[in-house]
């Protein structure tokens, strides 16, 4: 049996005719950029997430660089964040001239350590940058308490839907930063981002900061500098042909962690940690942790599985980040996930005999 990490197709054919129709609606219409479409998205996601605002941006990755750049991080500015995270996150500070200010992650939910990254806040301190890693929320009601002058810019890449006590990824800070990469929940046909925000008076900056930083309503008039940064509106529209379905994907994710973890007790594996009451995580990765993880993975491998290793160096021991100052052992936490963890299929068209293979491929790997 084959059982790839994620089966992209799978779920295009079962949307084929919705997507074909959207897609025809922009060609007919003529309107590809911004327009109709973009902002029917953003209407539809800020009322899923509980914003008021949603800016449709030209990726995940601009989504962060757009809103630690409307706040106005620049040189001089402190941003703390995680070392465990997809490139982007500190690559984004990094970029305006900022430092990143980095903070290990805590053992079970590789999320970032909020109240140790609390204590890590000083007077130069511009924002803090949480990851709701794999899809579940990091604890930010502690940022919050300890620190509740510093802005929080969450990256909700891989946590669209996500929920803790009663509020949505990227609802909770200034602002939420979504990624329509195609891996995502919610993926699009090519790049695509969205930030989600309560204030007004950001999410403009951020509508003049993606079109050339024109001032909206006055064509070739610019007060600030910005660039390209809009969201395709053919991407809009196949992604609002799919958004009816994602709290059915989420819920099929739901379902095939808990049978994992049903199929897989006993075997000397770590699993990630069951949820919380008033938590829900939407699984965009389901995540071990194993010692002899690269054998497990050729193993895998092997029998036709599909894993990934997320994320295999942990960014303060990029090349590119030695300037930062931290070497091993800075962060134990991340430097320990980046060792032993192994990302299993859990996609929402994941076949229960597919997954019941993958179970039992990993129980035979350890004799179990
Ligand atoms: C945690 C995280 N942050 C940021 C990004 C960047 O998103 P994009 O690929 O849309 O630029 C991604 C995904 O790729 C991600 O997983």
């Amino acid at each position: 049996m084959r059982v790839p990490l994620l089966d992209l197709k799978a779920q295009t054919a079962s949307l084929r005719a919705a997507i074909d129709a959207a897609i025809a609606r922009v060609v007919t219409s003529g309107h590809f950029i911004l327009g109709p479409e973009v902002e029917g998205l953003e209407v539809e996601l800020a009322a899923l997430c509980g914003t008021r605002c949603a800016v449709g941006v030209s990726s995940g990755t601009d989504a962060l660089l757009m809103s630690l750049w409307a706040l106005g991080v620049g040189p001089g500015d402190e941003v703390v964040t995680t070392p465990y995270s997809f490139f982007a996150t500190v690559g984004s500070i990094a970029r305006l001239g900022a430092r990143p200010v980095l903070c290990d992650v805590e053992r079970g939910t590789l999320n970032l350590d909020c109240a140790r990254a609390a204590a890590l806040c000083t007077a130069r301190t511009k924002a803090f940058v949480p990851v709701h890693l794999y899809g579940r929320m990091a604890r930010l009601e502690v940022l919050r308490a300890a620190c509740p002058r510093v802005p929080i810019i969450e990256d909700a890449a891989q946590a669209v839907g996500a929920e803790r006590q009663g509020v949505r990824a990227g609802a909770v800070g200034l602002a939420g930063c979504l990624s329509f990469f195609p891996s995502k929940n919610l993926g699009a046909f090519g790049d695509g981002g969205m930030v989600l925000t309560s204030d007004q008076s950001f999410a403009t900056r951020l509508r003049s900061l993606r079109a050339h930083g024109s001032t909206p309503g006055r064509k070739y008039h610019h007060e600030i500098v910005g660039g390209n940064f809009r969201l395709d509106a053919l991407q809009a529209a196949i992604l609002r042909a799919k958004l009816p379905h994602l709290e059915s994907f989420s819920a099929a994710r739901a379902r095939n962690a808990a049978r994992y973890r049903a199929l897989l007790g006993g075997v000397p594996i770590e699993l990630p940690p069951a949820e919380e009451p008033g938590e829900r995580c939407v699984y965009n990765q389901f995540v071990i942790r194993a010692e002899k993880r690269d054998v497990l993975q050729d193993y895998l491998k092997q029998h036709g599985i599909g894993t990934e290793v997320y994320y295999p160096v942990p960014l303060h021991l990029q090349p590119c980040f030695a300037g930062l100052g931290y070497g091993p052992g800075a962060f134990p936490e991340a430097e320990d996930a980046a060792r032993t963890s192994l990302a299993l299929p859990i996609y929402p068209e994941l076949e229960a005999p597919q997954l019941e293979y993958v179970a039992e491929q990993i129980r035979a790997f350890y004799g179990a």
